[in-house]
């Protein structure tokens, strides 16, 4: 397994068609050379996941948007100027030279401008994009720290560029443009009110509505191998399942009302950026402590608030 923050050796990996794990603000990626179907294909096959699941592609410059992408509306070119780079990806009309493969034959791509500047730079030395779905197999937790990436592959890892930690720990919003409506496929980093700020009513089209109308929707993603039950009444569901060896993952500190080894907080300020953050990275750790259950209390139904929920709902579908 090599882990290198060189950027000459993750450019000559994918020049050679090879995938090379990325570092990025939300969560780490898995990306291969936008050029390159056999690399593309490699992708699938690392994450077993299903063809029918398209990718996001990733761009450092403007000008590569307007190779990937047609008919632009305007209001996406205002959101780019706005939050790009950042962790906002949209769904546009796909040029058509654009292989199927990374658009799972749909008539639109996925773009997004990362912001973290080893994958920038990375982006800029191979003058190519990046496809590169989060790192993870399908259906397992995001990767959000070096060491995340290495418990998922322990045998057959690709490079990993060695960014640190990302700074966000979500996956990025996903957003589509339907008619003159601007439509929510995912919920994620940039949050739903920032973007109406920007651009007024948003209308949310995610699992939720129950409406499955972009692959991403998939219900249950996410997951840690161990049983999650996300709880509204903490005291009540530890004192349900107190023989049983579980962990406890909360939003801001709390004093239970028996003893729990396992007791992750996830911002000790109640701060729900900082919450969203380390929320990944908790349910990596307490997954690996041989659990019976992990609890999560439910989140405050605002602003990031929502984002976690919506993950914690994914995680605890078995
Ligand atoms: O923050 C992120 O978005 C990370 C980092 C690595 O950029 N990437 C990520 O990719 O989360 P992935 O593949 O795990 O999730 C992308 C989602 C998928 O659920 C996919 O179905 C959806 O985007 N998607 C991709 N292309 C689409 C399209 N043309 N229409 C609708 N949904 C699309
Ligand atoms: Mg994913």
């Amino acid at each position: 397994m090599i882990i290198s923050k060189d950027i000459e050796l993750a450019a000559k990996h994918l020049l050679n068609e090879e995938l090379v794990v990325v570092p990025t603000e939300t969560v780490y990626g898995l990306a291969a050379n936008f050029n390159s179907d056999k690399a593309i294909h490699k992708i699938f096959e690392l994450k077993q996941r299903p063809k029918t699941n398209p990718l996001i592609v990733h761009i450092s410059s403007m000008d590569q948007l307007k190779l990937i992408a047609n008919q632009i509306p305007e209001k996406a070119i205002l959101l780019a100027k706005m939050f790009w780079p950042g962790p906002l990806t949209m769904v546009l009309k796909k040029n058509l030279q654009i292989s199927n493969l990374i658009t799972a034959n749909q008539e639109t791509v996925a773009v997004r401008m990362p912001n973290h500047p080893l994958i920038l730079a990375l982006i800029d030395k191979t003058g190519i994009p990046l496809v590169a779905p989060s790192a993870n197999p399908f259906t397992r937790i995001s990767p959000t720290k070096v060491s995340h990436v290495v418990d998922l592959y322990p045998n057959n890892c690709p490079l990993i560029l060695d960014g640190g930690n990302c700074s966000f720990g979500m996956e990025s919003t996903i957003i589509g443009f339907e008619n003159e409506d601007v439509v929510l496929y995912r919920y994620g980093a940039l949050s739903i009110d920032k973007l109406e700020e920007v651009i007024g009513k948003i209308e949310i089209r995610n699992h939720e509505t129950n409406q499955i109308m972009a692959p991403g929707m998939h219900k249950k993603h996410y997951s840690p191998q161990t049983n999650l039950i996300i709880t509204n009444d903490l005291d009540s569901d530890l004192n349900r399942l107190k023989d049983k060896n579980i962990g406890v993952i909360t939003f801001a500190p709390k004093i239970l009302n028996q003893s729990v080894v396992n007791h992750l907080v996830l911002s000790t300020e109640s701060s729900l950026e900082t919450a969203m953050k380390n929320f990944y990275d908790a349910l990596h750790v307490l997954d690996k402590s041989k659990l019976d259950f992990i609890v999560v209390e439910r989140f405050p139904v605002f602003g990031l608030g929502k984002v976690i929920n919506d993950r914690l709902q994914r995680a605890a579908v078995k």
